[in-house]
């Protein structure tokens, strides 16, 4: 077998795994479910269920795959002895890859939205005006364009292996998306309106905290946001060394997934109120506010149009950090089913990653062409139902199935106090029991109701 890949440093495996982490779900996904849910009490949850369910089930994944070196179904599978173990492992390896993969086709047309309004308003300067308003228009032929053109993309990336392909790239595109992001807030927080979309945003009513939905959105988010339980993040932790402290690069990246979906809703909820200002409507009849692809698609256009002639390079600029948000997340998803294809059957890289790309890309073709039916079928299926269960399942992998001195070990590998650190002794426990009952108690409604 070929040597397996190992990121060059944890300045290295940081910026891919936040390159992972940090996607549509931070700057699309959470302002949306924070607007849709009232406002603040949903980022209180949500800030609290990141740190106490995500970060330890984060760190199940990222210990689980650096002590076992391998993609996500040999890994489960070799997590404790005796044949029933091994097919419960692969099996839930197998639901991980399928989900990785399902998240790819419907995120691959996402992105090619984005992509589609980005190169917008180049036709709109040069006066193409049937191919601006073609390109503004949702439809089996623009999104089968887009979707194909950023698939390719995704491919080509993940072609290169984890130091030229995920690590480079993620090294690169990381940083200019932090930069496009803090330059829309200034701009947008000194507009009129502005303050009002703060106020929602950071002012909370508490009355909402306990409800069952909210509860349920936020941890499907964080789950989504944090890129848990498709195995993506076991891939990532199988590509680092020994030597880094697991713990702490898990708490980076965990703070660094919530601070930029926290920043992220610094500009789009007092944008949607500075849209407000200059006249589009951000309450639809219901009285709700405006949420799904409606936010960004009608309401950030109106502040872009309101910015005069710099306004087209800021609407570029803008859904080119969508894209590269969505590019970095999707070589991690593609990952998994290539990194399984080709160190389970030997397959090469290259043959791996085409094969699995062209069958994900052809899913999401059919998706486009049922969009009404399937769209949010598939996107709720994966990430609502799929992801939150394949997390239980590894945090029951992590606390009930594998020996507790090797994944203590595992774990303390590179710590400055090794198995003496208190994260190291309460972790195991923690993972065992209060991860799968918090898991449980907020999936127990939701799927009760499907009955
Ligand atoms: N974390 C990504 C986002 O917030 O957009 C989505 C994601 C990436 C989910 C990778 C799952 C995954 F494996």
């Amino acid at each position: 077998m070929a040597a397996r890949g190992e990121f060059s440093s944890r300045l290295g495996f940081l910026m891919a795994a936040a390159g992972s982490a940090v996607g549509l779900g931070n700057i699309w996904g959470f302002p949306t479910q924070t607007a849709e849910n009232g406002g603040a009490a949903f980022v209180i949850v949500y800030l609290a269920l990141a740190f106490l369910l995500a970060y330890p089930a984060l760190m199940a994944e990222l210990t689980i795959g650096r002590a076992k070196r391998a993609n996500v179904v040999d890994a489960l599978g070799h997590i404790s002895e005796g044949k029933v173990a091994h097919y419960i492992g692969a099996s839930v390896g197998l639901a991980g890859v399928l989900t990785a993969s399902l998240i790819l086709s419907f995120y691959a047309i996402l992105a090619g939205w984005m992509m589609s309004h980005m190169v917008e308003p180049i036709t709109t300067m040069v006066g193409a005006t049937d191919a601006s308003s073609w390109l503004l228009s949702q439809g089996p032929f623009r999104d089968t364009l887009f979707t194909i053109l950023f698939s390719v993309l995704t491919m080509l990336i993940i072609v290169g292996g984890v130091r030229e392909g995920i690590e480079k790239w993620s090294t690169r595109l990381m940083p200019s998306l932090l930069t496009i992001l803090i330059a829309l807030i200034l701009y947008v927080l000194l507009q009129p309106g502005a303050v009002e979309g703060l106020q929602l945003y950071l002012v909370p009513d508490f009355s909402r905290i306990t409800d069952p939905d909210l509860l349920m959105n936020a941890m499907g988010q964080a789950f989504f946001s944090l890129s848990l339980g498709v195995g993506t993040m076991l891939i990532y932790g199988s590509y680092v060394s020994e030597q880094e402290n697991l713990p702490r690069l898990g708490a980076s990246l965990t703070l660094i997934d919530t601070g930029i979906a926290f920043t992220a809703g610094l500009l789009i909820l007092p944008a949607m109120f500075v849209a407000q200002h200059y006249g589009t409507p951000i309450y639809n009849d219901a009285g709700e506010l405006a949420a799904g692809p409606g936010l960004i698609f009608s309401v950030l256009p109106s502040v872009f149009d309101s910015m005069g002639g710099i306004g087209p390079i800021v609407a570029i600029a803008f859904f080119l950090l969508m894209t590269i948000a969505a590019l970095t997340s999707s070589i991690s998803m593609l990952e998994v089913p290539v990194s399984f294809v080709s160190e389970h059957f030997g397959v090469p890289r290259k043959i791996a990653t085409f094969v699995a790309g062209f069958i994900i890309l052809s899913f999401s073709i059919v998706i486009v062409f049922n969009f009404e039916a399937m769209f949010g079928f598939v996107a709720d299926l994966a990430t609502v139902y799929f992801e939150p269960l394949i997390g239980l399942a590894f945090c029951v992998f992590a606390g009930w199935l594998w020996s507790r001195n090797e994944a203590m070990k595992a774990l303390a590998s590179g710590h400055p106090d090794g198995e003496g650190a208190w994260f190291v002794k309460v972790w195991p426990y923690y993972v065992k029991f209060v991860c799968p009952t918090l898991i449980i108690a907020m999936l127990y409604p939701t799927i009760m109701g499907l009955f």
